[in-house]
């Protein structure tokens, strides 16, 4: 193992060449197709795009995807499919990025958050029902870092209490609890094809639900509410005719991102492996190592590991967290946090409310986490690499 000064000390890196944290995996197979997008002259919505929404549909096990522009947009279209608004209310973890509760507050409802499991980082269903009113009309669950939340029973008790599920899992493609994947199960999904994510499109999402006339709807919202998109107006399939049947959105997806997004899907179980692989190589080298705690083991499915979020026990080192980050950062080791919790940010606190001391599990677990590299293209190397600085950082700031 290494040891030694830490390099934030004035000591040698364990790496000369900084390891990125997160790093799209862009083959030559992307690049032909994207290349051959621009050149077919069809750069906007178009065959492309409609073939990758069957593509997706066909993995998850869905009959219809709608692909848009993020999976904030999908996000918010499932919301005005599932007729959020005024006086409603929304429930979701606190441990979250902004996009879900920023569109219901766009949609003039309220979001509520909810605190999350101390080991899994899930919302849980008991957690949810605490905070479910007369008022509550969807949960919007994550499933953090890919690990799948308890989605049946969210959904069973959903369906107890009238409440729509649309499940977030912008970090979840590929996952699958007991070979149904996530997609398939809540009402309706969002997934994110952000760079950092399981498969990429640049950015892009699809909603997906088991309701096709819901996915009909948010494709047409997904482009200004119009009868007919583009490809069908101006190519032979149809004419310029079109009319606006609904207040849409500008949140299409378009033939560029979906070429890329056809070669992502080829290899998006092989990404999903080797993210595994990248996973269990952490669990093995940090498990039994004194002052971290590793994510806890999923042995009823399959994880998407689009994070591997360790937790430092602080009081056995004499710093704290954002210094040990620094000091992985002087490593060479790029390393994130996720996520500061919703009710700790200015907005959120003085919107609802809220403040330090609201959801103490997320609170203890943002103190402590930090998150390590995890994406395709790691080597054996690299992931060493990560295991040695840790150790000789909890080794130097022994306490
Ligand atoms: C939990 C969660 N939901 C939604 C999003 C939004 O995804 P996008 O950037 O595709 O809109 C993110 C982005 O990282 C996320 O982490």
């Amino acid at each position: 193992m290494a040891r030694g000064l830490p390099a934030i000390e004035g000591g040698s890196p364990v790496r000369t060449e900084y390891l990125p944290f997160a790093r799209p995996a862009i083959g030559d197979d992307e690049i032909r197709e994207v290349e051959a997008t621009l050149r077919s002259g069809w750069l906007t919505v178009g065959p492309r795009t409609r073939k990758f929404e069957r593509v997706v549909a066909e993995y998850l096990g869905v009959e219809q995807t709608a692909a848009v522009s993020s999976c904030t947009a999908a996000l918010h279209l499932a919301m005005v499919c599932f007729g959020i608004g005024p006086g409603d209310e929304v429930v979701l973890p606190t441990l979250n990025f902004a996009a879900a509760p920023n569109m219901v507050i766009h949609l003039g409802a309220k979001p509520v958050f909810a605190d999350v499991d101390p080991v899994t980082m899930n919302v849980t269903p008991s957690l949810l029902d605490v905070a479910t009113t007369d008022h509550t009309k969807l949960y919007v669950p994550v499933h953090f870092g890919g690990r799948p939340c308890e989605i049946d029973e969210i959904v069973t008790l959903g369906r107890s209490r009238g409440v729509r599920v649309l499940g977030d899992a912008a970090h979840a493609i590929g996952a699958d609890v007991a070979g149904r994947k996530i997609g398939t199960i809540a009402d309706a999904t969002a997934f994110s094809f952000y760079v950092t994510k399981g498969i990429t499109t640049g950015e892009g999402g699809v909603v997906s639900s088991k309701d096709p006339a819901m996915i009909e709807r948010a494709r047409l919202l997904s482009l200004h509410g119009m009868s007919s998109d583009a490809w069908k107006r101006y190519s032979e399939h149809g004419p310029w005719f079109y009319e606006i049947l609904d207040a849409g959105y500008k949140y299409n997806m378009n033939d560029v991102q979906a070429a890329m997004g056809l070669c992502q899907m080829e290899k998006v179980d092989a990404f999903r492996e080797a993210r595994q692989r990248v996973a269990d190589f952490y669990t093995r080298a940090l498990g039994d190592m004194e002052g971290i705690t590793v994510p806890p083991p999923f042995d009823v499915g399959h994880h998407a590991w689009h994070l591997y979020p360790i937790r430092i026990d602080l009081d056995s080192i004499t710093i704290d967290r954002d210094r040990f980050i620094q000091a992985l950062l002087k490593e060479g080791i790029g390393v994130s946090v996720h996520f500061i919790p919703l009710h700790l940010h200015p907005f959120y606190r003085d919107r609802l409310g809220y403040g330090p001391g609201s959801f103490p599990a997320a609170e203890e677990y943002f103190r402590r986490a930090v998150s390590l590299p995890i994406y395709p293209s790691m080597t054996d190397e690299d992931v060493r690499d990560v295991v040695l600085a840790i150790a000789k950082l909890l080794d130097h700031y022994k306490r």
